[in-house]
């Protein structure tokens, strides 16, 4: 277990848990929170005895967005940059060669909700509260909001939002496809951690292609993502693993993977 300033990370069994760590002003992402994220991601990226990563908020918020107090004094060339920042950290979450799980466990708002949509599943608490508020401080989401929300709800769905900074619970985020589980509030992380050991079990690589597969093949034509399918897919098919998983399966027995 490693201590920043801003967040707690952990290792725990083959998972790392990001716990955004600035409770006083709701995990608002300043910029040394932002450092700190992307330095711990950097770890992860590199460190291959994690398999998997859950991020979640002390306190009542998961991350209440971009820092106000910071923004308030930012010209358009330093609000370009703090987006570019943050884009780039949250890009390199989205495209972790590791399931990533964003456990909701309060306000995920403005930067919040970035975040959590650059994770590959949202699980949400009862408490947990989403919403794109930027127009209210006369700005748009910048840190992937405009492009990951259409993208995962729709563009209807994600004007809605965006235009009136609503802010929606954990059943109505889960409704429009947001978040993808609601839990108790007080399971949250047992929930995001039995998930994640669920996803653990299965074919590391297989998951890890089904993630690129579906990442890239969003941005491609049907034709493209198609024909991207069939090259992982034949790469799976070249693996220990997919003969492990085939004879596991014909003779009545768990898989014992081992990533090759
Ligand atoms: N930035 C900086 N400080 C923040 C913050 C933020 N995004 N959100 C909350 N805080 C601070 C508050 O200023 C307050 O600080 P003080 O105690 O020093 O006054 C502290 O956190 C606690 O917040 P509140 O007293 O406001 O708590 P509340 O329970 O009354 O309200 C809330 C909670 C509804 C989430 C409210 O804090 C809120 O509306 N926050 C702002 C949400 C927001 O607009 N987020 C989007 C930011 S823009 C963005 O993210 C841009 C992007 O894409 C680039």
């Amino acid at each position: 277990s490693t201590n920043y300033e801003n967040l707690i990370f952990e290792e725990k069994d083959g998972i790392g848990f990001i716990k955004m760590n600035r409770p006083k002003a709701l995990n608002a992402l300043s910029k040394e929170l932002l450092t700190e994220l992307q330095q711990v991601v950097e770890y992860v990226e590199k460190t291959p005895s994690i398999k998997g990563v859950i991020i979640t908020g002390e306190g009542k918020a998961f991350v209440a967005g971009a820092d106000i107090s910071l923004m308030v004094n930012y010209n358009s060339e330093e609000g370009r940059s703090y987006c570019k920042f943050a884009q780039s950290i949250f890009n390199r979450i989205e495209n972790l060669e590791k399931p990533v799980i964003a456990a909701v466990n309060g306000y995920a708002l403005g930067g919040g909700c970035e975040l959590s949509m650059s994770c590959d599943i949202r699980i949400a608490g009862e408490k947990a509260m989403f919403g794109q508020p930027e127009v209210n401080l006369g700005i748009i989401p910048c840190f992937g909001g405009t492009q990951r929300l259409s993208r995962l709800v729709g563009t209807g769905v994600a004007k809605t939002l965006i235009f009136t900074a609503d802010f929606i619970d954990a059943q109505e985020a889960y409704r429009i496809g947001l978040a993808n589980k609601v839990v108790p509030q007080d399971s949250l992380l047992e929930e995001a951690e039995k998930m994640m050991r669920k996803i653990m079990t299965k074919g590391p690589i297989a998951v890890k292609y089904g993630k690129v597969a579906i990442n890239k093949g969003y941005n491609m034509s049907l034709t493209d993502g198609l024909e991207l399918e069939t090259d992982l897919g034949a790469l799976c098919f070249a693996t220990e693993d997919k003969n492990e998983g085939m004879k596991a399966f014909l003779e009545k027995r768990e898989a014992k993977f081992s990533e090759k």
